[in-house]
């Protein structure tokens, strides 16, 4: 038997802000990444740009002037697909505007044309930690609910435009990192020091009114161009109980929930029950306007993708905040580390297949998996990058198994298949790429694109569907 299905789509995935640069060409707005200092996880906006200081975003690996370049690589690697993201602020560069910018909906033309000519299918995020910096300073990010609707006249937009050519569609990604990175994920700028019962309040009531959003978009989506998909985009790297104590236990339980919350609400289209109990303890009062939960009712997400990176270990004592990809928890003795702390596990990976598709019986999208390593070129500036190449056939050798267990999954798309800014340190260091870019994390380099060994490795995969594993 085959071990992935027919039509599988094999691919690759990044984001606006950390891959095309041209932060103020052709009429974009500033994002809220072109202020960010040193990567979101530490989470901080300068007020301004302030022209001294190195942005990494603004020239990021050059993607919006040598897209074509990157994608003939994509499909000399035999790409099904690859997922990015608008940067909404090339459409509509302060977010509220009245009307579009033509020369940004020019490049995303460009860009699926282009894809679509190399066979390879769009997979587009429309918000992928990029929300126009407009909207985070004017309005105070996702808890006003003005951005709905600015939201919802954007994403009509791209339907419109771009509907008879996309099939696979998401919101928001990782939605639920809007506890751990607000600025990132739901464009809120919240004070070390703010009270946690106002910080819950105000992600709690940013989530709902990106709820909404996303229903109105299903909605939208499904008048417009009723071939395509919407789906949810939830970072879902796993978590184990320390150990089999059954406190650890139940906490392990509670802390998954803070992000199986948001795909509970976007798939299943309700409220899950314990979201009360939630809710009781930070004393959170949700401004729910008339026909808002019918609205997420009637237009729940067709599919999940998530991203799955590594796990970690939790027990009971630990702050639940409500982030499962391993930033909390403690370490796991059987799993090793890379350089960044992540605790690699192909095991965790057929796990949380198999958690996902048994809670929510939709088909699944691997939009983002991948391994961040410094690479080293050798002498003759090759880079072996064995370790990437393990990293990929342990995972897709778990996800065969997950398929053969039952689980519907329709893609799998490798984060960075070309080097590109880390969205949680800044660094261009932080390499995913089976293409090196020569850029360093001052921002020096040629931007030269060189193939890696891994390169050659999931050419061959994906050539024979993944029969090679
Ligand atoms: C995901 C994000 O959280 O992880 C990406 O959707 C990000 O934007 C990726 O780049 C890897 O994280 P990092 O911090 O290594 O770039």
């Amino acid at each position: 038997m085959d071990r992935f299905p027919a039509g599988f789509l094999w691919g690759g995935a990044i984001a606006a802000n950390q891959a095309e640069g041209a932060w103020s060409e052709d009429g974009k707005g500033p994002a809220i990444p072109d202020v960010v200092r040193g990567g979101f996880a530490a989470g901080t906006a300068d007020p301004e740009i302030v022209s001294e200081r190195y942005y990494p975003s603004h020239e990021a690996v050059g993607f919006y002037h040598r897209f074509r370049e990157d994608l003939d690589l994509f499909a000399e690697m035999g790409f099904k697909c690859f997922r990015t993201s608008i940067a909404w602020s090339r459409i509509f560069p302060n977010g509220d505007d009245a009307e579009p910018n033509p020369q940004g909906l020019a490049f995303y033309d460009a860009l699926i044309d282009e894809l679509l000519a190399r066979g390879i299918e769009p997979v587009i995020t429309l918000s992928h930690y990029e929300t126009p910096l407009h909207l985070l300073r004017a309005y105070g990010g996702w808890s006003n609910r003005s951005l709905v609707g600015f939201f919802e006249r954007y994403a009509r937009l791209a339907f419109e435009r771009w509907g008879g050519k996309v099939r696979w569609w998401m919101a928001f990604n990782e939605i639920n990192n809007a506890h751990t990175m607000p600025l990132a994920a739901a464009a809120l700028e919240l004070p070390a020091d703010m009270a946690p019962a106002e910080r819950a309040r105000r992600i709690y009531q940013a989530a709902h009114n990106m709820f909404v959003a996303s229903a109105l978009a299903a909605k939208a989506l499904r008048e417009i161009a009723p071939a395509a998909r919407m789906g949810a985009m939830l970072s879902l790297s796993g978590v184990y109980p320390k150990t089999c104590a059954p406190d650890d236990v139940l906490a392990t339980m509670q802390l998954r929930r803070r992000s199986l919350f948001f795909s509970d609400v976007l798939l299943r289209g309700a409220y899950p029950g314990y979201a009360r109990r939630i809710f009781d303890e930070f004393g959170v009062r949700l401004d729910i306007a008339d026909g808002d939960l019918g609205l997420i009712a009637a237009n729940t997400c067709d599919y999940l993708g998530f991203s799955y990176y590594r796990t970690t270990a939790f027990r009971a004592g630990l702050p639940i905040i409500g982030h499962t990809g391993g930033v909390l928890g403690v370490e796991n003795p059987y799993l090793p580390k890379t350089e960044w702390g992540w605790q690699t596990d192909p095991t965790g990976f057929r796990y949380v297949c198999n958690e996902l598709w048994d809670r929510y019986q939709k088909p699944l999208f691997v939009v983002e998996n991948g391994l961040g390593t410094a690479d080293a070129p050798g002498p003759d500036g090759a880079i072996d990058d064995q370790y990437r190449i393990a990293y990929l056939e342990a995972h897709l050798k778990e996800l065969a198994e997950a398929i053969a267990d039952g689980c519907d999954v329709v893609g799998y798309t490798w984060w960075g298949p070309i080097d590109i800014v880390s969205a949680g340190t800044g660094e261009m260091k932080k390499r995913y790429g089976f293409i090196h870019v020569d850029k360093d994390n001052d921002g020096r380099g040629t931007l030269k694109r060189t193939r890696k060994a891994s390169f050659h490795r999931y050419k061959e995969i994906i050539a024979t569907n993944g029969a090679c594993l």
